[in-house]
């Protein structure tokens, strides 16, 4: 008979799996989308948002084929964790943190069937919001069936953290806009848009992501340039909040390596998100910069659950 410490340590191997998983369906999720708007495409910025004007998608059906892989075992896998974390009792958290996976793997499914629609917002919206937040998930599931961490802090420690987190979600929401919407060309130059600091009245429309785009932004679109800069500006406040954050967590030798993971992974995700625009919207720094706020997320959500069980 498997005693409970033996079935977590299972579900905690499976849960990394899942995890290596979900990272990877972001992964070539990332190079799909970015590649297909055509970031960093040859004639830059003419062949921008050439799906939009009804060309084929660029990308190698080898690729196509190779995400429809990984995230349907991802899928299977999912439901195997949740029925593991079921039976033969409920293991709480984990089985929750299972049961938002499996609801979150089949919203991803119904919003893939409309995703072949370029002009609609909402689906790379939420594509790119879902991607992060499986792995997420799957890695509160591993840090969850883990050894107990951490001991306690005090509580005010908490509303920074829990302060950054809300900046870094509304950062990768405006930066998953910026994606859906192909605003990229909006703004070209850092750290203000072409001498432009705010939006403007007419510029704060783009923040809703059930609209309809017909064509790429072109420079200086107020729509597209609200959107990099409220962008800034949250990715700012989360740099200030969780790098407190972070630095705090290095005092405790509970979260000693996670605080390090975020310092590590706050400095690489600004300057790659600053290189991207420096580059003139290169391929490859779009897709680092997407992976990479999947593992800040995870990063800060396992910071704030470690916190919640001291
Ligand atoms: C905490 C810091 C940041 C986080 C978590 C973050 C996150 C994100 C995410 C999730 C996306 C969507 C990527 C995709 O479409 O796959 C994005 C897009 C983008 N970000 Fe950031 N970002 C941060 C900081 C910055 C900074 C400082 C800049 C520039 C000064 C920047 C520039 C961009 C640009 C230009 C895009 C659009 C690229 C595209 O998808 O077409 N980001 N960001």
């Amino acid at each position: 008979m498997e005693s409970h410490s033996e079935r977590l340590k299972r579900i905690r191997k499976l849960a990394l799996l899942l995890t290596v998983l979900s990272f990877m369906v972001v992964l070539i999720s990332a190079y799909i989308r970015l590649n297909g708007a055509g970031l960093g495409c040859a004639a830059w910025p003419e062949c921008y948002g050439q799906l939009l004007a009804g060309s084929p998608h660029p990308h190698t059906g080898a690729v196509r084929i190779l995400h429809r892989l990984v995230a349907s075992v991802s899928l299977l896998l999912g439901f195997y964790i949740a029925w593991q974390c079921q039976r033969p009792s409920s293991i709480q958290p984990v089985t929750g943190y299972a049961a938002s996976i499996l609801a979150l793997m089949l919203l991803l499914t119904f919003v893939g069937l409309f995703s072949s629609d370029p002009h609609r917002v909402w689906t790379s919206f939420l594509n790119i919001l879902g991607g992060l937040g499986l792995v997420s998930l799957s890695w509160l599931i591993v840090v969850a069936a883990g050894p107990a961490a951490s001991r306690p802090m005090p509580p005010h420690h908490d509303s920074v953290l829990r302060g950054g987190l809300v900046a870094l979600v509304l950062t990768i929401a405006l930066g998953a806009l910026i994606g859906a919407r192909f605003a990229a060309t909006a703004c070209m130059s850092t750290p203000s848009c072409a001498g432009v600091w705010w939006p403007v009245a007419e510029g704060w429309g783009a923040l809703n992501p059930f609209a309809r785009v017909n064509a790429p932004a072109v420079a200086g679109d107020a729509g597209g340039v609200a959107l990099h800069l409220l962008h800034r500006y949250c990715a700012a406040a989360a740099a200030l909040l969780l790098g407190i954050a972070g630095a705090r967590a290095l005092r405790d030798a509970g979260t000693r390596v996670v605080g390090r993971w975020i310092l590590a992974l706050l400095a690489v995700e600004v300057v790659l998100g600053s290189l991207t625009v420096a580059s003139g919207f290169s391929l490859w720094l779009g897709v680092a910069h997407s992976v990479t706020a999947a593992l800040l997320l995870a990063a800060v959500l396992d910071l704030s659950a470690t916190r919640r069980a001291a």
